[in-house]
């Protein structure tokens, strides 16, 4: 059986004013009915007779706790174990505090780490994706899964293979995790490289034999803090004092790009990070004027650009626009140039220095 283990403690600010300090998109963004996170958990379970997933372990920011148990019972999904993060320290010490504990109770286990701001409309083809990438393990491989990207994106990693993407999974020559725009211009000109979806499938001992090998420091600590954690109304909150400590580290930095015994399985079928605005409209299915609005949103006479009320007592209307994102909530409206889609982090930081 495969463990998910869910990261949802980003803070998402580009995606402001829908996702806020105290609710950020993962937990606030809906797609057919479900919020990314629970989309992410949902994905993940269950099974068939090629993969069979168990309960979810989850990492979030204590702030969010109550949140995760609610959303995932509301989406019928089991629980399973939830570790509390005193602070965010990006995905190096979440994925290895999950792995630290999976390690603690089956040495053998298995463990596929989801992001919790991605969409992949179809479940059934990602699930044999990720039957794909078993056999790896079997080699000891750490297994990514691998975009064709189709633009110069500053966000992503970059996955260089080492022969043609077929069905199987592929070995990696190179990881490099969000190039400029010069060297991302260049590796999609020269056409053997996929984006690194984030999701990753490894034996957990292969990843702390990694860990070991590349942040010892690091993961020590993170020993450390899940020998200091205590129970807590039934979350696993990590010790405060030893978890501080730990520099902030994505795992793309602390291990992937160094790790020499990754593999990638390519993936054709439709993923999204829905990291900003940009994202949304393009997921949104644009109308023949490049036109996404919501419910509660009119546009009239408008092009290229995106309307959203996030709330039913607010009414939309935008009358000759080009080139807009506009989404408004009951307490705050961004209207910002499309092509600025990244910078509304700073709108994020500018009220923030307002107090
Ligand atoms: N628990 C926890 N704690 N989760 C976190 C933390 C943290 O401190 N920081 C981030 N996360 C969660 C986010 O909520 C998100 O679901 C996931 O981890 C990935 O973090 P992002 O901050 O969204 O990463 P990214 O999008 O910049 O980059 C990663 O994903 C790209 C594809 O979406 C990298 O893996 C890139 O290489 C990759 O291309
Ligand atoms: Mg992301």
């Amino acid at each position: 059986t495969i463990t998910p283990v869910l990261l949802c403690g980003g803070a998402g600010t580009r995606l402001w004013p829908l996702s806020r300090k105290s609710y950020p998109k993962q937990f606030a963004l809906e797609t057919g009915g479900r919020t990314l996170f629970q989309a992410s958990a949902g994905r993940l379970s269950g099974g068939n007779e090629a993969i069979a997933f168990t309960a979810p372990l989850t990492v979030t920011g204590s702030d969010f706790r109550f949140i995760v148990t609610e959303q995932l019972a509301a989406a019928g999904i089991d629980p399973g174990p939830i570790l509390i993060e005193p602070a965010p320290r990006n995905t190096a010490p979440a994925i290895l505090a999950a792995a630290l504990h999976l390690h603690d109770q089956d040495p053998e286990a298995i463990a596929l780490v989801a992001p919790s701001d991605h969409a992949i409309p179809d479940e059934a083809a990602f699930q044999a994706a990720v039957a794909r990438g078993l056999p790896a393990l079997r080699e000891g491989r750490l297994v990514t899964f691998g975009i064709t990207p189709d633009r110069p994106e500053t966000g992503y990693g970059y996955l260089e293979l080492a022969a043609p993407a077929g069905e199987d999974p592929v070995a990696l020559r190179r990881f490099v995790e969000k190039p400029d725009a010069a060297r991302a211009a260049a590796m999609l000109a020269e056409g053997n490289y996929l984006w690194n979806a984030g999701i990753f499938l490894f034996r957990v001992a292969d990843l702390l034999a990694a860990a070991r090998a590349f942040v010892p420091d690091m993961l020590a600590r993170v020993r450390e803090a899940l020998d200091e954690g205590r129970s807590d109304l039934g979350f696993l909150r990590l010790g405060e004092s030893a978890w501080n400590g730990l520099e902030d580290l994505s795992i793309d930095y602390a291990v992937m790009e160094k790790a020499d015994n990754l593999s990638v399985v390519p993936f054709s079928d439709g993923w999204s990070d829905l990291g900003g605005w940009d994202a949304v409209w393009r997921e949104g299915d644009p109308d023949a004027a490049g036109v996404v609005t919501s419910d509660h949103a009119t546009a009239i006479d408008c092009e290229n650009s995106l309307l959203r009320s996030e709330s039913g007592a607010v009414e939309l209307v935008g009358i000759g626009l080009k080139n807009v994102i506009a989404v408004a909530m009951q307490d705050a409206v961004l209207v910002a140039d499309a092509s600025r889609a990244q910078d509304v982090k700073k709108a994020v930081a500018a009220l923030k220095a307002k107090g």
